[in-house]
């Protein structure tokens, strides 16, 4: 079932998400659903906010992008209550776009190297170091489950450029073409 996306303005995207604990009421089908909703707005990673519940879910599928980053080439995962314990190595620049601020794309700094611990599907724990592009979509991720959202990162100027991008999404006179929870 696809479900509707929220969007910039939104108090959902931020809150600080909950743990989720083994005993989740259909559990299964969310990460479903949120898997094809991600699928049909041809996003590579979704978090749980993004559907309108505060708790500590993410899903990810890179691989569509295994053809430019070989590393990418087994990136679909589901993450329960992950972690970041550690960021680490340079900062980088890379341009990100996000769901739930449909239209809008920055350049946007952060580590390039994390070390993460979480759950999968089946609360199975992990601890991880990953770099690059799976650090960069995990970072972005992990930062909805905070309460953050990507344009948070950058400059206030730059902010100031977007401003009225942001006030037409958060007004709902932005319609991208995938399904939207309008904001009340
Ligand atoms: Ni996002």
């Amino acid at each position: 079932m696809i479900l509707p996306i929220t969007v910039y303005g939104n108090p959902v995207l931020r809150k600080v998400a909950k743990e989720i604990k083994e005993d989740y009421k259909d559990l299964d089908k969310l990460i479903e659903n949120m898997f094809e909703t991600m699928y049909k707005a041809e996003g590579v990673g979704l978090a749980a906010p993004q559907v309108n519940k505060s708790i500590r879910l993410i899903v990810i599928d890179a691989t569509p992008f295994a053809e430019d980053e070989p590393d990418l080439k087994d990136f679909k995962k589901v993450f329960i209550n992950p972690e970041i314990l550690e960021f680490k190595g340079e900062k980088e620049l890379f341009n990100e776009g996000c769901l739930s601020l449909p239209g809008i794309r920055e350049d946007v700094t952060r580590p390039t190297k994390i070390r993460i611990v979480y759950q999968d599907e089946n609360f199975n724990e992990f601890e991880e170091v990953w770099e690059g592009v799976k650090a960069r979509i995990v970072q972005h991720e992990h930062d909805h489950l905070q309460g953050k959202l990507f344009v948070d990162h950058i400059s206030p100027i730059k902010k100031r450029l977007i401003n009225s991008k942001l006030t037409a999404i958060a007004k709902g006179k932005t319609i991208p073409d995938y399904k939207i929870m309008r904001n009340k």
